[in-house]
């Protein structure tokens, strides 16, 4: 991989795309217990073969984003609630915990050791942060490893769906990502494996990505390929899925309370069914990666449902939009706890 230049970056035209920054931070767990971590510029990883996250799986990730405001400082939105979720993770998979302090101040070190290439305000673009855990080190045997990396690795990106707040379309698919009594609550990476098949198909197709239904009757929808679903009914209730096997999304909890608290909408968690999508005026798909994606069309069964457009976004969608992202960028006052700053 070749190392980028902050120079040679387009913050005005970023996708989402991995970029080789000069540093990130790496801490080992060994003889059970973590050593000191520390910055390092070396990108690629030194693993066993034998490491149980090549064979086995025994991974799990995060992701958050650092944020430049109007003046050029630099913020972090609810890093504790993703230091939460992969301590939550790491015990699903029998991994180390790595203290949620300590994620914080990791995260800070790699957005403060790669300042330039958080992106300018205006760019609208951010440094995506992927804070990953890995069960390394030799082994045969299906057990937990007795040895772990934890790294967080950065990278300026803009928009994940095509054209960021433009509605696209998606489709369901007979693929089930994760069962309810398995890892889908979890951020593992082998929820991600599982979607891939589903996930270029519906894009060879011509569709952003796939909407999941839940695994046990294939009637509820679950989640939008990497991103939470929300629906806003005719009514002015926010709804978004409540299952066990969708990921705790950070946005959907952040959305579910600006709905409610400085919308002034009705909002619950509740059952979904891909058959009475009529209740909705609008619709979206929402994660850190995605921020708010308006879906456009939902087709079921060859049966295609449209939203508020396919064309225009939403009253509703672009209030709950603009308040979000004005608090992850400094411009809108954030409730308390939600802003970190670098
Ligand atoms: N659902 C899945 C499967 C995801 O991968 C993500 C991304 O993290 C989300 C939902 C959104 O979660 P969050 O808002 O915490 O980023
Ligand atoms: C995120 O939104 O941070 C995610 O992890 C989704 C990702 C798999 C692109």
């Amino acid at each position: 991989m070749t190392r980028v230049n902050a120079k040679d970056i387009d913050f005005n035209n970023l996708g989402f795309d991995y970029m080789d920054l000069p540093y990130r931070y790496i801490a080992r767990y060994r003889n059970g217990q973590w050593e000191k971590g520390e910055l390092s510029d070396d990108s690629d990883l030194h693993v066993s073969e034998g490491s149980t996250a090549l064979h086995y799986g025994q991974s799990a990730f995060e992701g958050l984003k650092a944020y430049r405001t109007p003046e050029g400082k630099v913020q972090l939105f609810r890093p504790d609630q993703n230091a939460k979720r992969l301590i939550a993770s790491c015990n699903r998979l029998l991994m180390p915990e790595f203290p949620e302090e300590d994620f914080i101040e990791a995260a800070k070190e790699v957005v403060k050791a790669n300042l330039d290439f958080v992106p300018p305000h205006e760019s609208g673009g951010t440094l995506y942060l992927r804070p990953i855990m890995m069960g390394v080190g030799g082994q045969l045997g299906v057990h937990p490893a007795k040895e772990y990396i934890f790294t967080i690795f950065a990278s300026p990106v803009g928009d994940y769906f095509k054209g960021g707040m433009t509605p696209t379309s998606f489709v369901t698919s007979d693929y089930d990502r994760a069962a309810h009594q398995g890892t889908g609550k979890s951020k593992v990476g082998g929820n991600y494996a599982a979607s891939l098949l589903p996930g270029e198909q519906a894009k060879k197709d011509g569709y952003s990505d796939v909407v999941y239904l839940d695994p046990l009757t294939h009637q509820n929808i679950e989640e939008v390929g990497a991103a939470n679903f929300f629906g806003i009914t005719k009514d002015n209730e926010f709804k978004t899925p409540l299952s066990p096997s969708i990921l705790p999304s950070i946005t959907k909890y952040s959305l579910l309370w600006l709905a409610e608290h400085r919308l002034g909408l009705k909002v619950s968690e509740c059952d979904i069914p891909v058959d009475d999508l009529d209740q909705f005026k609008e619709a979206g798909a929402c994660g850190t990666a995605a921020v708010i994606s308006p879906i456009g069309s939902l087709t079921h069964h060859d049966k295609k449902h449209v939203f508020y457009s396919e064309t225009e976004v939403g009253p509703l969608t672009t209030q709950l939009f603009d308040t979000l992202k004005g608090i992850q960028f400094g411009t809108v006052e954030a409730p308390e706890g939600w802003i970190v700053p670098v």
